[in-house]
């Protein structure tokens, strides 16, 4: 089963690029920048990643995008990422950036978008893996400055295919941001969003009716209205479910009570995918390995796993089509 789950055919939709800061990397970037960082050793590091909910976690989270200064560390950061694609038979990938982490400290914007979009184009032609960029509005800041984001990228637009929403869920619904998302569907940007991590179906159900998003990032309490979870599987919409960042910011206990066999059995769309995998224990073939472990999957099912995540990505039906017969001949040949 772990072979299979290797050397699978499959796309992450559900990725921070900020999240896959490695310590090493880290450490490297920190030292050529002069920046100091609270920790001594990758021991002390990893010490620090115990987290209790969403908050503590991103406290540390942005602490560790700080060292980011220069377009040569954005490069880094994604093609270090885009490596680990490769090796783990992922054909595609849409990465998440948050530019407000970065303009805060004064890193332009065109830093940390031209970093980030040379490395995808290098990995595009050196390593096989396409890519798109989600440029994702921080909820924890005010509207306003969502909006100044989106004008600074205009300049880039295409270069960015998607908007969504993160950072701290509960107190900062999807409704702050409905201004904002209306402006960046006119500029052509596809909205999506996270809903449902931490906040309530209410939280998804604003995603979906006022933000006009196209998939949702997590999702996992929209299992607490039956008539959400009916409303998604009618629009059609899907979840990017990430098992091993739910245990470590306990939005799910165990891995054994993960809902997302729930989810699939009650026709909903799941993708596996790793979030933040520098902080959370594991990159998405490890999210695949123990999520199948935990709930004792089967291969028609961790099929099914991979093929929405072709299906509901954001790339062309060309490329998709493509891709889905990939993951066919290597399901047929390996079931
Ligand atoms: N930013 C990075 N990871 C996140 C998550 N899991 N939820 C909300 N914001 C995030
Ligand atoms: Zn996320």
């Amino acid at each position: 089963m772990i072979n299979f789950i290797e050397k699978l055919p499959k796309a992450e939709l559900h990725l921070h690029i900020e999240g896959t800061f490695e310590p090493e990397l880290m450490f490297e970037i920190a030292k050529r920048n002069n920046i100091k960082i609270p920790y001594n050793s990758i021991e002390e590091i990893k010490e620090a990643y115990k987290f209790s909910c969403l908050q503590d976690f991103l406290d540390i989270y942005y602490q560790g995008a700080n060292v980011l200064i220069t377009e040569k560390d954005f490069y880094d950061l994604t093609y270090s990422y885009l490596e680990k694609c490769a090796e783990q038979n992922v054909l595609h990938t849409e990465i998440m950036f948050d530019p407000q982490t970065h303009t805060q400290r004064g890193v332009k914007f065109e830093t940390v978008i031209n970093g980030i979009s040379k490395a995808c184009k290098d990995a595009e032609k050196n390593l096989n893996v396409s890519s798109l960029l989600i440029m994702s509005y921080l909820r924890h800041l005010s509207e306003e400055d969502a909006f100044k984001t989106l004008e600074q990228s205009l300049p880039f637009k295409n270069k960015i295919t998607a908007v969504g929403l993160d950072s701290s869920e509960k107190g900062n619904p999807p409704s702050k941001f409905i201004k904002v998302f209306e402006a960046s569907i006119k500029e052509g940007y596809i909205p999506v969003a996270h809903a449902g991590e931490e906040g309530d179906a209410d939280y998804v159900w604003e995603a979906i009716d006022l933000l006009g998003i196209k998939r949702i990032d997590h999702g996992n309490n929209c299992l607490q209205d039956e008539n959400l979870v009916a409303d998604i599987i009618e629009r059609d919409l899907a979840l990017t479910v990430c098992p091993l960042s739910n245990t470590a910011l306990k939005v799910v206990e165990d891995l054994k009570d993960h809902p997302l066999k729930n989810m699939l059995k009650k026709g909903l769309k799941a993708t596996i995918n790793s979030d933040d995998p520098a902080y959370f224990g594991g990159q998405v073939n490890q999210n695949f390995i123990e999520i199948q472990k935990a709930l004792d999957l089967t291969k028609e099912e961790i099929y099914e796993l991979a093929k929405n995540s072709f299906q509901y990505s954001l790339a062309s039906d060309a490329k998709k089509e493509a891709f889905i017969k990939q993951l066919e001949i290597y399901y047929n040949n390996n079931k």
